[in-house]
């Protein structure tokens, strides 16, 4: 039975201090944020112009500059984000025993809630985070597991999650055309699996301290972020940069797969989330993946003599599989993939 002070350990609200285990060594804190105006993360408009030609160019721009970039005129209505927002909201709001058996619908866990990362009894330090994630395709067979509460949560859910991949498409679709591949080249069994996780971030006592979410890159083709407040930040040489948030605008980023099937033209960018003291941060990370048998490689209309494949090909749930265990540890995934 529990006792008075043996509290969930996400009981956030009702933390006065950053418990030791919390605390970062020195050289992983947030530290000094060096912000220069002229290094914010591009935000292209997906209607802004006549012509399609410019938005290809910004975007392609953008994603070799900083592996970075926010949408606006995307085709979500307002509306459809500010209610999946609320939805979020209002879940990570419930009792963390509550979170948790809504979430335990599934007996292969594909719907999950956790307090830190996945590997909360192995890691070295926790993050100061929770997380809810389910995957979103097929709708028939995942749905059943998602939340039932909040009362509206599938019901919203299911309709963010039919825009947000028509809106992977439409991007992937400018990404192509700014590679050179042919159009629909990542339809299908690359951009097969979509998967939600919505990060809460409660107010810390002392940000300095501790992460939200460590440094990383993604394993997505391409994530959807959808933020309202100040916290992501993204590694460009040894800077960071902080993605200030465009209200009702998305942040894209670039990750591992998009950089194996681009042959390394475009980049996985890295990047974190830090805390605030004020306010807790929702934020929902739209992760495009491929379907798991799917066969990710450089893509041949990219690659010859003089440009030869930098990576090997492999299913993309070995790859799942093989990021998993070097809990996203850069180097250790950047010489997976190159000696495939
Ligand atoms: C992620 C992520 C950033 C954020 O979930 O992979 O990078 O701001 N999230 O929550
Ligand atoms: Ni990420």
């Amino acid at each position: 039975m529990k006792t008075m002070d043996q509290k969930p350990r996400s009981s956030w609200p009702d933390v006065s201090h950053v418990p030791e285990s919390y605390v970062h060594p020195l050289e992983k804190r947030p530290g000094k944020l060096i912000f220069d105006t002229c290094k914010t993360i591009p935000v292209v408009d997906l209607e802004g112009y006549y012509d399609q030609t410019h938005v290809v160019q910004d975007v392609l721009k953008a994603t070799k500059e900083f592996g970075f970039f926010q949408v606006i005129n995307h085709g979500v209505s307002k509306k459809l984000m500010d209610d999946t927002m609320a939805v979020f909201k209002e879940f990570h709001a419930m009792r963390p025993e509550d979170k948790a058996s809504e979430c335990s619908k599934d007996p292969n866990r594909s719907c999950k809630f956790y307090t830190s990362s996945e590997n909360f009894s192995k890691e070295e330090f926790h993050y100061w985070r929770d997380a809810l994630t389910h995957p979103c395709h097929s709708l028939e067979e995942y749905m059943q597991f998602w939340p039932r509460k909040p009362i509206r949560y599938r019901e919203v859910v299911k309709e963010y999650a039919i825009e947000l991949k028509k809106l992977g498409e439409k991007i992937l679709n400018l990404i192509c055309e700014g590679l050179g591949l042919d159009t629909g080249y990542f339809s299908g069994g690359h951009s097969g699996d979509p998967v939600l996780l919505v990060n809460h971030y409660p107010p810390c006592p002392d940000p300095s301290l501790t992460l939200g979410l460590a440094k990383h890159r993604d394993p997505s083709l391409i994530t959807i972020l959808f933020q309202e407040q100040n916290g992501l930040q993204v590694c460009k040489g040894d800077e960071w940069i902080l993605v200030e948030p465009v209200p009702h605008a998305f942040v894209i980023n670039v990750g591992y797969v998009l950089q194996i099937i681009s042959n390394g033209e475009l980049k996985g960018a890295e990047h974190r989330a830090v805390t605030n003291s004020s306010v807790p941060r929702t934020s929902a990370a739209f992760f495009i993946y491929p379907s798991k048998d799917d066969l990710i490689e450089p893509a041949k209309a990219l690659t010859n003599a003089d440009n030869p494949p930098l990576y090997g090909s492999m299913q993309f749930k070995e790859f799942q599989r093989n990021y998993l265990s070097y809990a996203a540890n850069a180097e250790k995934v950047q010489k997976f993939i190159s000696s495939t």
